[in-house]
């Protein structure tokens, strides 16, 4: 298998490379304009998968306090079912859950039944049905992937006492 490497796409001064590969991987919603915003958003990060020079797939990811938001994920069409989608959402769900993030979500086409059994492989549940979601017509699911209870924090504080247990 050739080796697959995860980039930051600024440090490796891939962003045209990114642009590009979002027209040629077709993910959805992925036009350079977009990119380049997201590529901005000090909130985000952008995680390219190489090999050699060539980008196979992309994964993008909002994060606000304590949730996150999987905003596009594609991998070349020649490349899919080796493993790369997987490597690149574990990797951002890590760093998710490194930085104390409670859940991320993502929505995706109620009809695209490849990326609902891919996250759902991926431990994600889904939590609603969006009708009219994308240009007001086409449905989307939302689903979740819960990293740690909100209500799990430090066991509460008791004060000292004398009595033994
Ligand atoms: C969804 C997508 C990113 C998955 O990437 P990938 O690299 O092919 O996924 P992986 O090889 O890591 O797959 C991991 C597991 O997910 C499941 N899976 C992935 N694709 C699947 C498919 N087409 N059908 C059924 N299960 C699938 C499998 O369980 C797979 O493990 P296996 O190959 O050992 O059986 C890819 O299909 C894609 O780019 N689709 C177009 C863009 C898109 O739909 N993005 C997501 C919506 S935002």
């Amino acid at each position: 298998m050739k080796r697959v490497l995860l980039m930051d796409p600024i440090a490796a001064e891939g962003e045209a490379l990114l642009s590009k590969s979002a027209e040629v991987l077709r993910a959805p919603d992925s036009t350079p304009d977009t990119i380049r915003r997201l590529i901005d958003d000090p909130n985000t990060v952008v995680l390219v998968a190489c090999e050699g020079t060539r980008a196979v797939g992309f994964a993008i990811m909002e994060f606000g306090a304590e949730h996150a938001h999987l905003v596009l994920l594609a991998v070349q069409q020649q490349r899919r079912r080796s493993g790369i989608g997987r490597r690149l959402v574990q990797w951002l769900l890590q760093s998710a859950a490194t930085a104390g993030i409670i859940s991320v979500r993502l929505e995706l086409r109620a009809d695209n039944e490849a990326a609902r059994q891919f996250y759902r492989e991926l431990d994600f549940v889904e939590t609603l049905h969006m009708p009219g979601y994308y240009q007001g017509r086409i449905s989307a699911i939302r689903m979740l992937r819960v990293l740690r209870l909100a209500l799990n924090e430090a066991p509460r504080w008791q004060p000292p006492t004398l009595r033994r247990t």
